[in-house]
C-alpha cells in the first residue's frame, strides 16, 4: 500500500538563506523515492501568487494582512497541499502558518491568541509533519539582505521587526517541539547544507522512508 506523504516547511527570518535549501531537501526526498511538490507562501496557486504580489509591494492594516495570508493560505491547501499529499506525494513549501506568528503576530503586534483562531478556522488540526527553521541572529540576517535592494516592504523593516521575527519562531518551536528541527543558518552554505542533510535523514529513518 501506497504511504501517504508528508508535509514539510521551511521557515526563518528574511537573510536566513532557507530558499536556498529548498532544492537540497527536494533531492534528499527524491534520493529516498519520494514525489515532491514544491512550493512557496504567500503563493503556490494561481490566486495565492496574486494575493503575494500584494501582501509584498502594498501597504495595509496589519488584520487585512493577516487576513489575506491565511486567505492565500486556504486556497494553498484547498488546492494543492492536501490533494498533493492525499495521493502520495510530499510536499515542501517555502514557508507556511508559522510565518504568519512569527511576521503578523510577534513582529506586527496581532494577539496571539487571535492568530490561532484565525489558524483554527482555517486549517483546524492541519500542520506540517516537520517545520526546519533556519535561525540566526536578526543583526545577521539584515547585514545580510541589506547587500542587495529590498525585496519586498518586509525586507525594508528595523532590526527590531526582524528581533520579534525570530521571538515569534521561538515561540511557535516551544509550543510544538516535536515538530521543529533548528538548522544553524549563521554558517556557510555548504555547513547549512550538511546540517539539512543530517537532520533529513534522522527524519526519515524515523518515518521508516529511508
Ligand atoms: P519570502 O521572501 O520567503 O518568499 O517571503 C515573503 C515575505 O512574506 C517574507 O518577508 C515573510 C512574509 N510572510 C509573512 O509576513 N507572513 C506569512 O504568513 C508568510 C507566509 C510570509
Amino acid at each position: 500500500m501506497r504511504q501517504p506523504g508528508r508535509f514539510v516547511t521551511l521557515e526563518g527570518m528574511d537573510g536566513a538563506g532557507k530558499s536556498s535549501h529548498v532544492m537540497t531537501v527536494a533531492r534528499i526526498l527524491e534520493a529516498s523515492g519520494q514525489t515532491v511538490l514544491i512550493t512557496r507562501e504567500p503563493g503556490g496557486t494561481p490566486l495565492g501568487e496574486k494575493l503575494r504580489e500584494l501582501l509584498l509591494n502594498e501597504s495595509m492594516d496589519i488584520e487585512t494582512e493577516a487576513l489575506l495570508m491565511f486567505a492565500a493560505r486556504r486556497e494553498h491547501v484547498a488546492s494543492r497541499i492536501q490533494p498533493a499529499l492525499a495521493a502520495g506525494q510530499w510536499v515542501l513549501s517555502d514557508r507556511f502558518a508559522d510565518a504568519s506568528f512569527a511576521y503578523q503576530a510577534s513582529a506586527r503586534g496581532i494577539d496571539w491568541q487571535r492568530m490561532r483562531s484565525l489558524e483554527n478556522w482555517v486549517l483546524g488540526d492541519f500542520a506540517p509533519d516537520l517545520t526546519l527553521l533556519f535561525d540566526l541572529p536578526a543583526s545577521t540576517a539584515v547585514e545580510r539582505t541589506s547587500r542587495r535592494a529590498p525585496e519586498d516592504r518586509f525586507e525594508k523593516e528595523a532590526l527590531d521587526f526582524h528581533e520579534r521575527v525570530r521571538q515569534g519562531y521561538w515561540r511557535r518551536r516551544e509550543e510544538s517541539p516535536a515538530r521543529f528541527e533548528t538548522i544553524d543558518a549563521s554558517q556557510g552554505i555548504e555547513a547549512v547544507a550538511q546540517q539539512v542533510n543530517d537532520v533529513m535523514s534522522r527524519r526519515l529513518r524515523q518515518w521508516g522512508v529511508a
